[in-house]
């Protein structure tokens, strides 16, 4: 199994319509379906090698050696690989971020699609889609849909096993001409992942069922909303789904707070515009602090323009659409 090494790219994905809670933790199961936006510009590039020997991974992020908690993550994840080949050796994983770790930019969406593609196929597997979907989900619940470009949705499965909560692609990345303003609004790691962060929810949040039970129908508005290219029902869906999300995490105990006073100041000037006739955007926001707002491709550099004036905003990136994950071919040295 050793070898020069595999290496793959993937694209971090944003939740339009939000998962947020799990039917089993063990094997990662969500509690309900979710539908996202893989995108261009941020990912992650990892290349795996199998080694000689049996020792401990050997793990590097951003050209650093790893931190215990994102090594140990990385070879829990390997474990998985390694049953599946029949195989025992340490494994040395170099991975780079385009998106800042943990910061609630969805760099673990990327990270392990990248990883469940690099490390499969250095251990001699050749998943497909669906399997490599299943086994992203292991790493995070938001990686099974960066295997897929372009809307995603992703399915909460039925079986014990897992094996159908899988993500499935929705529109292809080259076919609606949209693109997400991010705006950044922290630099600092989030305060609390969102595993922590999701049970707590589901074990005090009084809100916690409603929230499970109101995804179905955002799910059915999102998808005819997308089938027929209409950003406005889109972004209605976009904008509940997400305050929903965190105003049930608001509701746990204690209360889980991931905004900031730029955060509500940005989701103020993206509604305001829109009600003044001018940019249509929609905010979201994830397990932190950042606010992305979809809209048109065309109405991008106008928002992103708007959103630097936020107090608060210390930067905003423009993303498109982007493909699945993917073998980087001669990607020894791109690491
Ligand atoms: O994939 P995880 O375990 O990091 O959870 C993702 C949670 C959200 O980003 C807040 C929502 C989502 O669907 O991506």
């Amino acid at each position: 199994m050793s070898g020069g090494g595999i290496t793959a790219r993937a694209g971090t994905n944003i939740a339009l319509v939000k998962y947020w809670g799990k039917r089993d933790h063990q094997l990662n199961l969500p509690a309900t379906g979710s539908l996202s936006l893989t995108l261009a510009e941020l990912g992650t590039v990892t290349r795996v090698r199998f080694l000689d020997s049996t020792g401990g991974d050997r793990v590097s992020l951003d050209q650093m050696a790893a931190d215990d908690a994102f090594s140990g993550r990385v070879s829990r994840f390997l474990d998985l690989v390694r049953q599946r080949a029949g195989a025992t050796a340490a494994a040395e994983v170099l991975t780079r971020n385009s998106v800042p770790t943990a910061a609630g930019l969805a760099s673990s969406a990327s990270g392990f699609a990248a990883l469940a593609l690099a490390a499969t196929r250095a251990a001699g597997l050749a998943l497909s889609a669906d399997q490599l979907s299943e086994l992203a989900r292991r790493g995070s619940g938001s990686a099974a849909r960066s295997i897929h470009g372009g809307f995603v949705e992703m399915s909460p499965g039925r079986r014990p096993d897992g094996a159908d909560a899988i993500a499935r692609p929705l529109l292809e990345p080259g076919a609606w001409d949209v693109c997400l303003v991010v705006a950044v609004t922290a630099s600092e790691a989030k305060t609390i992942g969102s595993t922590a962060a999701m049970q707590r929810t589901a074990a005090t949040s009084p809100f916690y069922r409603a929230w499970i039970e109101s995804v179905d129908r955002d799910l059915a508005d999102a998808r005819a909303a997308i089938e027929t290219r209409d950003l406005h029902r889109l972004g209605a869906v976009v904008e509940r789904s997400a305050l929903r999300m965190h105003a049930t995490a608001m509701g746990a105990e204690p209360p889980i707070l991931y905004w900031n006073p730029a955060t509500v100041a940005a989701m103020r000037a993206v509604k305001g515009a829109r009600e003044s006739a001018g940019p249509g955007g929609y905010f979201t926001m994830d397990a932190g602090p950042h606010v992305k707002v979809l809209c048109l491709a065309a109405d991008a550099p106008v928002i992103a323009a708007l959103l630097q004036t936020v107090p608060g905003v210390h930067r905003t990136l423009i993303a498109r659409p982007g493909p699945g994950v993917a073998l980087v071919e001669g990607g020894e040295t791109s690491v």
